[in-house]
């Protein structure tokens, strides 16, 4: 399933990496408040599952996603968790096919014209277009989605807030995704404060974008 229609608002998703569980719910709160609408926790360590599981229960605001999914069998624990979205850096038939049968919205990444095409004939407009700075950025995101109108992407890594504007600017992007804006050290050592003001900055750029 597409996940188009219900990232449709969202202009910014957060890729939150949680190590430690008691951090799930102060970022949350963070990001929240700071105005952003959806988080993507990644299947990157023991603890994404129940991270998830607290803030859908904890922080109803936040659309919660998971991200870095790999697994067809990870969609229907994702769901069980609380995801309502999923999210790859890449694609296989496998997890297309696993995706439709947890009938879970779902952002496919792509990185070339052939993959991006493969996922507008799977019915997947939306793509996460990764790793979007190291593939070229804004650049070869026009160059590929000028003979590919049907495609919309949310470009995701190695962007930062001086690159915000830019990426959102494309008529081709829908939304962008990354890290920048919640730092390891800065969630380690439980500095909300400073994730609060990176977080509110990036949501500042985006809403003038
Ligand atoms: C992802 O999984 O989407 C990326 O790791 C996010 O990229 P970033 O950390 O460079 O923002």
């Amino acid at each position: 399933m597409d996940a188009s229609a219900l990232l449709a608002d969202t202009r910014i998703v957060p890729v939150v990496v949680i190590s430690d569980i008691d951090t799930a719910i102060p970022l949350a709160l963070t990001l929240r408040d700071a105005g952003i609408l959806a988080i993507e926790i990644t299947l990157r360590t023991p603890q994404a599952l129940r991270a998830l599981e607290c803030i859908s229960r904890e922080v109803p605001e936040l659309l919660p996603g998971v991200g870095s999914v790999r697994q067809p069998e990870q969609f229907a624990q994702a769901r069980e968790a609380g995801a309502r979205f999923a999210v790859s850096p890449g694609t296989t038939p496998t997890l297309l096919q696993a995706a439709g049968t947890a009938r879970m919205p779902y952002l496919p990444g792509a990185a070339t014209a052939s993959e991006i095409l493969h996922l507008l004939e799977a019915g997947y407009r939306l793509q996460k277009f990764f790793p979007a700075e190291q593939l070229g950025g804004i650049r070869m995101l026009k160059a590929l989605g000028a003979p590919l109108p049907e495609a919309r992407f949310c470009p995701t890594g190695g962007l930062h807030a001086g690159l915000v504007p830019a990426y959102l600017g494309c008529p081709q992007v829908a939304c962008v995704g990354g890290s920048w804006f919640i730092p390891a050290e800065a969630l380690a050592a439980g500095d909300y404060a400073r994730i609060g003001e990176l977080a509110t900055a990036a949501v500042a750029l985006a809403s003038t974008a």
